[in-house]
């Protein structure tokens, strides 16, 4: 069968895997290729157990894959074949040389940008799909058309805005999808075809399309502005903790000012993920660049709270288990990021296992998806940490648990069951406050949620 259109995507990570599956999922008529420089990357997608859990992909790829959909490590054939290409590698943060710990690492961009440029034989569109300081596209251009050979590129901005864990019904429904392009007439085609593409699924009202630049920093813009939505409910969540107000009141309070919304103001132990300190940290770098202190200075307030708040967290398990936490055995029930996703990445579980550690405390650690990632982020720990798959089981013995992830299945757990098997007195840290409090006093626990009087049994 002919397809219309050839679609590439290089590099099969959390965003380039699951939106090509979407596209190939609503697109029959498009041949959509994934390939990656990490062979068992490939593998695994090619497999029955996909390399990233993600509730509601395995559907879509299954129901694709070897019809329209494939996945591969013939990159310069993909390039080859491919009428458009987007381009989701990884961009971290740099570490290493100027901007280390800060500006975003383009050299895997720059590095496909090349070899863009070397194989094509035909004129291609090039998306970019990953989140980029402004005016790498200009970068690019620059690159793509740094030889003669006569091939056009014409270069698009295409951010995605998926959610983890969510990342499925985002790209079926998503808020908007943004093209950023030259406005040139040729710029404006190639947008064209790129919301052609998104037309086959999403209102024609939700594409919206802007010059590349804006499109670049409102990626950007919209990350930070996330992650500073939870540095200020994480900042009033300590100043409930001082004064007796209590932070799901009054982040119900202030959500129900329509001008505000009530979503993303649920306090916890910090953010994490793979997006939102790096996005920050390249736009803070980048206003320094421009000579925007001030600016830069602000934005990375977001960050330096929630650092405080992980920190914050874990001086108040000390300070309440009388200041001291050596051979004390905490729990920490969740170690992904978020619920719904077995990403640890950024995971402020990993902070806070490595802050009990120095305390000298034993620690198990029981997810139900993020284990193998806990376990590699963990690795020069090793020896120090017990997984457990059980939640019941890993918090038998247990001087406290922590709770780092908003999995659903803790808050329906048995506690009455799981505080006969602790050592007393015994604790309870509720990281991201989905446990009901009252209930787990009662039981005889001394309970500990974020911006909320604590419930203990001591005079
Ligand atoms: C990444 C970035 O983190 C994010 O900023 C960007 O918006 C989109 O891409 P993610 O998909 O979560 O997000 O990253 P990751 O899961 O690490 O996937 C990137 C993939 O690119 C990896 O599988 C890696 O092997 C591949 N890659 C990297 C290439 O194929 N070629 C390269 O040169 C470098
Ligand atoms: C984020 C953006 O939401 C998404 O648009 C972008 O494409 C990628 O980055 P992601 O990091 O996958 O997505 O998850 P998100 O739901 O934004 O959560 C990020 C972190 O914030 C998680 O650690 C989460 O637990 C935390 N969070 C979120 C809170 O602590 N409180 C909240 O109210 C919401």
């Amino acid at each position: 069968m002919g397809f219309e259109k050839n679609i590439l995507c290089i590099g099969a990570g959390y965003v380039g895997g699951p939106t090509m599956a979407m596209i190939a999922h609503k697109c029959p008529q498009y041949r959509v290729t994934v390939v990656d420089i990490n062979p068992k990357r490939i593998a695994a997608w090619n497999s029955g157990t996909l390399p990233i859990y993600e509730p509601g992909l395995d559907e879509i790829v299954k129901e694709a894959r070897g019809r329209n959909l494939f996945f591969s490590d013939r990159i310069d054939q993909g390039i080859q074949e491919a009428d458009i290409i987007f381009v989701s590698v990884n961009t971290p943060t740099k570490d290493f040389g100027a901007g280390a710990g800060m500006a975003a690492d383009l050299q895997y961009w720059e590095k496909t940008a090349r070899q863009i440029r070397e194989v094509s034989r035909s004129q291609k569109i090039i998306v970019e799909k990953s989140t980029f300081p402004v005016k790498t596209a200009l970068a690019m251009e620059r690159i793509l058309t740094a030889t003669a050979n006569g091939v056009r590129f014409d270069i698009l901005s295409n951010p995605e805005f998926m959610a983890e864990g969510t990342g499925i019904r985002d790209l079926e429904y998503p808020d908007r999808v943004l093209i950023g392009s030259r406005e040139t007439p040729e710029g404006l085609t190639a947008r064209d075809e790129l919301v052609e593409i998104y037309a086959n699924w999403v209102p024609q009202e939700r594409i919206i399309t802007s010059n590349i630049w804006s499109s670049e920093l409102s990626k950007l813009v919209s990350n930070a502005f996330l992650a500073q939505r939870i540095s200020s409910i994480n900042a009033v969540s300590s100043l409930c903790e001082k004064t007796e107000a209590d932070i799901t009141e009054v982040a119900r309070i202030i959500g129900m000012d329509s001008r505000l919304g009530d979503k993303f103001l649920n306090a916890s132990i910090g953010f994490g993920g793979s997006c939102f300190k790096k996005d920050i940290l390249s736009l803070v770098y980048m206003c320094r660049q421009y000579g925007l202190d001030e600016v830069a200075a602000y934005w990375e307030g977001v960050v330096r709270i929630n650092d405080y708040q992980k920190e914050r967290f874990v001086l108040n398990m000390l300070e309440t288990m009388f200041n001291t936490l050596a051979a004390k055995r905490i729990c920490l029930f969740g170690f992904a990021f978020k619920a719904n996703t077995g990403d640890t990445r950024e995971s402020p579980a990993i902070y806070v296992s490595r802050r009990l550690l120095e305390e000298r405390a034993e620690l198990v650690i029981t997810d139900p998806r993020a284990l193998v990632n806990a376990e590699a982020d963990l690795a020069d720990v090793q020896g120090q940490v017990t997984f457990a798959e059980d939640p019941y089981e890993a918090a038998v013995g247990c001087d406290a648990i922590a709770v780092m992830t908003e999995w659903d299945i803790y808050a329906a757990m048995d506690f009455t069951r799981i505080y006969e098997t602790m050592r007393k007195p015994a604790f309870i840290f509720d990281g991201r406050n989905i446990l009901n409090h009252e209930d787990l006093f009662t039981m005889g626990f001394n309970v500990f949620p974020i911006g909320k009087p604590p419930l203990t049994h001591f005079c």
